[in-house]
């Protein structure tokens, strides 16, 4: 059992460099129950920063500590987040890999699929979802992970208002559940009171 605000993923002096990009001495603690909200325009390294907090990227320099399991994210590029053609197959992939059994898979996947309104999508084929879609399906392989940390990386570039407020609402049921939501977008107009702020600009993070 998580506890309140325990701390989940802990960057201290992080540096990333690409050829002509480097993102520079990162602090930043993320907590359980908590939402952060990190903006910045396109280039600013929103994207290599999630990364590196769920692990995907490794810092050239720095210390991180990711105190929980599987932090996963919401790729910009939603495309590249599916392994498998039709939805229910790759929604089982994560928990599969976590050596889950497959009833309790059946019914991760059952409850989550209704909580994001996806029950209907269950047996399409992946490359017939819209973009909304695609993104819901991968919030809800996430969610069969029970993974601690979601990072969502530009998940509003597609959505109407309705589905924002959907989002909001999973945001806060995360929290509910101990877990810590990132949400990385260029735009700051979705930014929510509760939300942890912060600005990524030419590769340094301010408050
Ligand atoms: N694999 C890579 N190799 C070289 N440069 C990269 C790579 N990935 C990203 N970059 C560069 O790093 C910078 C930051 O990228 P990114 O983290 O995607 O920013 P954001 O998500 O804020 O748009 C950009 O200039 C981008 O071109
Ligand atoms: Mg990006």
């Amino acid at each position: 059992m998580v506890k309140e605000y325990e701390t989940l993923v802990y960057l201290e002096n992080i540096n990333y460099n690409y050829d002509s990009f480097h993102l520079k001495n990162i602090n930043l603690e993320i907590k359980s129950k908590k939402s952060y909200y990190i903006y910045g325009p396109c280039g600013s390294g929103k994207t290599t920063l999630g990364k590196i907090i769920c692990g995907l990227l490794k810092p050239c320099s720095g210390k991180i500590i990711i105190n929980c399991l599987n932090p996963s994210m919401i790729l910009q590029n939603i495309d590249n987040q599916f392994v498998r053609s039709v939805v229910s197959d790759d929604l089982a992939f994560g928990p599969e890999n976590l050596g889950m059994g497959k009833n309790d898979i059946n019914n991760k996947i059952s409850y989550y699929s209704k909580l994001l309104k996806i029950e209907s999508l269950l047996n399409r084929n992946i490359s017939s979802l819209s973009s909304v879609e695609k993104i819901k399906v991968a919030i809800c392989g996430i969610m069969c992970t029970e993974s601690p940390v979601i990072v969502m990386d530009e998940v509003f570039s597609y959505m109407d208002y309705e589905q924002i407020s959907f989002i909001y609402d999973l945001e806060e049921k995360c929290i509910d559940n101990n877990k810590a939501v990132i949400i990385l977008t260029h735009n700051k107009n979705y930014l929510r009171k509760t939300d942890d702020v912060f600005m990524l600009k030419d590769g340094i993070l301010c408050l």
